[in-house]
């Protein structure tokens, strides 16, 4: 061992080691000069121990500790000693102790960096910034909490998945597209020029081959590729723990996933869940919560008015309901209750006007405007005031459970549009009455709490040991969503386009309709999405393991015979070489991290993200190439 090598890690020192001498190695976090001491906190991925330099012991090694900056890394040998009375730090391990540095060596100097990695206290650098230089944003103590904790959920997986008997298969990267709904990323073959790879979309297809095989039970933590709009929760790449059992029902595959979440959730947050999850049908969620990933967490239920508003003398919601569409309303409880002194309600007026608050939500999904009515000292004002009868007023206080202070909005469209923009004022107005919180923004209440607590024991000379946030069962709202349609109509295409995806098989009951072209909107699938806290954080079938039910299916989905053969034929002839009966699911792993680690933000839970417009802001890829490299491949660019 080289004598500048570490005796132990930054978080290790207790008073147990006083008055030993050790050697660390680390990064300055933080230095701090008093005339006679400096003070630095040295940093490595295990914690944090302060190293104090006294002029007195040695001036020269104290001039020499005055000019370290912030991420240098060095190696400080020195004697722990305990700290004095009233300096002990009871929010870290090592806080009872601190190293007098004997000897310093410096392994690296570093420049001042475009950002701060000390993120006690300081703003945080622009998104873009920390991307460029990721590596040194990864240095953050709650970018490596972020990465420990997303090492410690798949280690709990795969010791639950093995523990299942599940077997863990790696399949390829460089196949031929698995339709999940996105655009392919495709990879231009130098051997077959004019020929291309598809980067797989989801390991679908395979896993589907590997139960026609024999295999059981399968899992895979699985990179899945899809070039699609991005959003909040959404990468270009991202992960999945992909699943697949034979000769099971949809219950043993939610039965299995529940008990995968318990232990999960159970290990990583130290959060005890009840099972089995509430279960919703397709239909159900989205006439209630205007969504197939409800968030639970609040009520607001959205409420169909179709009839009363059609007794109405409202020509544009008649006009609606004339052109197939219908009525429906959430009432926004409190939403029209003076909030300040000024008696200034939540929503004025203005919130609710083309471009308001309130109305933009709705208009963003395509709803024509949004109507409302507010209920203020028994009297009713509002857009749908004049148009509506006292009796019929009556009726909506009645359905929407109104009470003095409540505020109806309305939308009238189809009913795609209806759901969408209800479903998304929902979210929006559960957010500004504040009908949930976060468990995270929970923690941070608790802990600003507990820290005022240390701060004042800290004027006291006393010591006080913040009090841990312990996040809730309540905090996490699973539920699971059945019965999907099986197909639905692509209004701009023109023809039927799978809900899931194109290997999943009909419900038996529903079976007469899918061999029926005009009844096939009846049909639903046996599909089922994980849902949590308004998050689909999985989805998955049973399959279709009959060679005609698949090939009826591609030709539900306009596909010629010659066409399903060429994309799919490999498939077709498994599914005739005696296919068990089969079924899975894929969870998205990055939006269970998020969760768990408590952000809102994908690219937090990913070491080296792509930015929103799906580049690499670090290593600048997508990039050009050589033209070499295009000649070789064929390639010329337009
Ligand atoms: P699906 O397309 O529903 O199903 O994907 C499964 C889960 O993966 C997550 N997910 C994503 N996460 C981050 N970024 C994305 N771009 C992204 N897209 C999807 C979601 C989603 O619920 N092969 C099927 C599964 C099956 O049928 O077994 C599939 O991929 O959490």
């Amino acid at each position: 061992m080289a004598e500048w090598q570490r005796t132990h890690t930054c978080e290790q020192l207790r008073e147990e080691q006083v008055e030993q001498t050790v050697t660390l190695n680390g990064w300055v976090l933080s230095a701090r000069d008093n005339g006679h001491q400096t003070f630095i906190d040295l940093r490595d991925r295990y914690g944090l121990t302060q190293v104090v330099f006294h002029k007195a012991d040695n001036a020269d090694l104290y001039a020499q500790a005055k000019e370290l900056k912030s991420e240098w890394v060095v190696s400080v040998t020195g004697v722990v000693r305990k700290r004095l009375e009233g300096a002990a730090r009871a929010d870290i391990p090592t806080g009872a102790v601190e190293v007098e540095a004997k000897v310093l060596r410096v392994l690296n100097e570093c420049p001042p960096l475009p950002f701060e990695v000390n993120e006690f206290g300081t703003e945080l650098a622009n998104e873009d910034l920390r991307l460029q230089y990721r590596y040194l944003d990864l240095r953050r103590r709650s970018l490596q909490r972020v990465l420990i904790l997303r090492h410690r959920l798949c280690k709990v997986i795969r010791d639950y998945m093995d523990a299942n008997n599940f077997l863990e298969v790696e399949t390829p990267l460089l196949g031929k597209s698995t339709p999940e709904g996105a655009r392919d990323y495709l990879v231009p073959s130098r051997v077959f020029n004019g020929e291309f790879f598809a980067l797989p979309q989801s390991p679908q297809l395979y896993k589907q081959l590997l139960m026609i095989s024999g295999y059981d039970r399968y899992f895979q933590i699985a990179r899945c590729l899809r070039d699609e709009d991005l959003r909040a929760d959404r990468q270009p790449e991202f992960t999945q723990l992909d699943v697949e059992m034979s000769f099971v029902e949809r219950e043993d595959v939610t039965g299995i996933m529940e008990k995968l979440a318990v232990e999960v959730f159970d290990k990583c947050l130290g959060v005890k869940l009840k099972t089995p999850f509430p279960r919703l049908s397709y239909a159900e969620a989205m006439a209630k919560y205007g969504s197939d990933k409800p968030d639970l967490r609040f009520g607001l239920e959205i409420v169909d008015v179709t009839d009363l508003a059609g007794a109405s003398e409202a020509q544009f919601l008649k006009d609606a309901i004339a052109a197939g569409g219908l009525v429906r309303a959430i009432n926004a409880k409190g939403g029209a209750t003076a909030q300040d002194a000024k008696k200034a309600p939540l929503f004025s007026n203005s919130a609710l006007k083309p471009g308001g608050e309130l109305a933009k939500v709705a208009e963003t999904y395509k709803a024509k405007g949004l109507a409302f009515l507010k209920l203020e000292g028994g009297k009713f004002t509002g857009s749908l005031e004049k148009f509506f009868s006292d009796e019929l007023k009556a009726k909506l206080v009645d359905r929407l459970g109104a009470a003095d202070g409540d505020l109806l909005l309305f939308v009238a469209d189809k009913e795609a549009v209806v759901c969408d923009a209800l479903g998304a004022l929902r979210v929006h107005l559960a957010t500004r009455l504040k009908l949930y919180q976060n468990w995270w923004e929970e923690k941070a209440d608790h802990d600003a709490s507990e820290k005022k607590k240390s701060d004042a024991a800290k004027k006291k000379k006393e010591t006080y040991a913040p009090v841990p946030f312990q996040p809730r069962p309540e905090h996490f709202n699973f539920l699971w969503v059945l019965d999907f349609p099986m197909f639905g109509w692509d209004d701009e295409e023109k023809k039927w386009a799978a809900m899931h995806h194109p290997f999943t098989a009909p419900m038996d009951e529903d079976l007469a309709h899918f061999w029926k072209n005009e009844e096939l909107g009846k049909v639903r699938a046996k599909a089922y999405d994980l849902v949590l806290n308004g998050y689909e954080v999985g989805g998955g079938s049973i399959r279709i393991h009959r060679q005609d039910v698949q090939s009826r299916v591609f030709e539900i989905l306009g596909m010629t015979i010659e066409e399903a053969k060429g994309r799919f034929g490999f498939l077709l002839d498994a599914l005739a070489s005696g296919a068990p009966p089969h079924g899975g699911i894929a969870l998205g792993l990055d939006r269970w991290a998020m969760i768990i680690a408590g952000t809102t933000n994908i690219r937090d839970v990913i070491a080296f993200p792509k930015n929103q417009r799906a580049r690499d802001l670090m290593t600048g890829a997508p990039a050009t190439v050589d033209e070499r490299q295009l000649k070789e491949l064929g390639i010329k660019l337009s």
